[in-house]
């Protein structure tokens, strides 16, 4: 049986089927009559509140859409005309995006500290005035690097004086194993510039489909009619089931119980790559999240190695996908068991040739 190290979704194990199945029956039971009918277009109002008094923000401001890349695709649609900066490597589906769209993007690349700040001045310094920067601070995805304390303190400073609209886009920052949590950009730029984006995706359930973005008040109002036009209203029903979850408590439990489900994987893939290509490649250590990024002796190109090791019985996603070199791959322990995982790079590693790689990541 093939093994993915390429799918970035959960353990079926992390998922709370019983209690979600239950909170659904009461969601419906209690306010039944709101959430099977059209209703609020930015979200279900008690699950604003509830995500508004997280962040410790007015409620206006919280768009609740369906999934979290929903709200990337709304910020993108309002932007002013300009180019976007992503990180080098960056998630896949923006990328591919900002193509369909026609909208121009330049990379800045990341190291294991995160963005590289440096590079990004370096473009303003250039003349150059982005539209907007998408940056993933936390077990970014696909690196698995975090922005260190000292980075987000000097972007949120430089993001401030050039007036640059970041979107923050941090769904793994809570599927955290070990470590402490650094501040938020959002935070520490008090939300000014900086808009915030996360999910319940990996906190709770993907297939809920609920996400949100925190953005300027004047934003919100302009994103309302673009929700409008684009579903009438969100999932209500997805939303309801969701907050009576968060209402009964349940929402840290899990969280909990998540990340000791994924720290198993992530602990039985570290080991099984220092056993199987230690001396032949190198990799990020992330304290959480989904996924790390390897990179292989510079002659492997990961795209061929992909197709070798599919018939081998292991899958993976090659770098150059999120943007990254051709000897670079990203791997996701989430998904399967560790057992699997152990087995995944030992298939992996027999087609790794010898030769130790160059350069050092995380
Ligand atoms: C960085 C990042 N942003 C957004 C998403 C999309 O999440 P959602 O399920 O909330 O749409 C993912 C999913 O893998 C992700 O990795």
């Amino acid at each position: 049986m093939t093994i993915s190290l390429a799918r970035g979704i959960p353990a079926p194990e992390c998922l709370p089927v019983e209690e979600l199945a239950d909170c659904a029956r009461e969601a419906i039971g209690r306010d039944g009559h709101t959430i099977l009918s059209y209703g609020s277009t930015l979200g279900y109002a008690p699950l604003r509140e509830w995500i508004a008094e997280r962040h410790g923000v007015d409620p206006g401001r919280v768009v609740v859409t369906n999934g979290s890349l929903q709200a990337f695709h709304f910020v993108l649609a309002l932007l002013d005309e300009g180019r976007v900066i992503v990180e080098r490597p960056t998630y896949d589906r923006p990328r591919a995006i900002m193509q369909a769209e026609g909208r121009e993007f330049s990379e800045v690349g990341i190291d294991s500290d995160g963005l590289d700040v440096d590079e990004l001045e370096d473009v303003f310094a250039a003349g150059e005035r982005p539209a907007l920067l998408y940056t993933i601070p936390t077990f970014q995805n696909p690196g698995g690097v975090t922005l260190s304390e000292d980075r987000r303190r000097r972007l949120a400073r430089f993001a401030q004086e050039q007036s640059l609209p970041v979107l923050e886009d941090d769904p793994y920052g809570l599927v955290r194993f070990e470590g402490e949590a650094p501040p938020s950009l959002f935070e520490l730029e008090g939300g000014e510039v900086v808009m915030y984006g996360s999910s319940f995706s990996k906190t709770v359930a993907p297939g809920l489909r609920v996400g949100y973005a925190i953005v300027p008040r004047d934003l919100a109002s302009r994103l309302e009619p673009l929700a409008a036009s684009t579903y009438i209203t969100p999932a209500l029903v997805a939303e309801a089931t969701l907050y009576e979850f968060l209402r009964r408590g349940l929402f840290e439990a899990n969280v909990k119980r998540v990340c000791g489900l994924l720290r198993e994987r992530r602990d039985a893939m570290l080991e099984a790559l220092e056993s199987e290509l230690g001396g032949r490649a190198v990799w990020s250590h992330p304290e959480g999240g989904y996924f790390l990024w390897l990179e292989l002796p510079e002659e492997v190109d990961a795209r061929e190695l992909l197709e070798e090791s599919s018939k081998a019985g292991v899958t993976f996603v090659p770098g150059a996908d999120f943007g990254g070199a051709s000897n670079t791959l990203r791997l996701a322990f989430s998904y399967v068991s560790p057992d699997e995982i152990v087995e995944g790079v030992r298939r992996l590693a027999q087609l790794v040739p010898a030769s130790p790689a160059a350069v050092e990541l995380g």
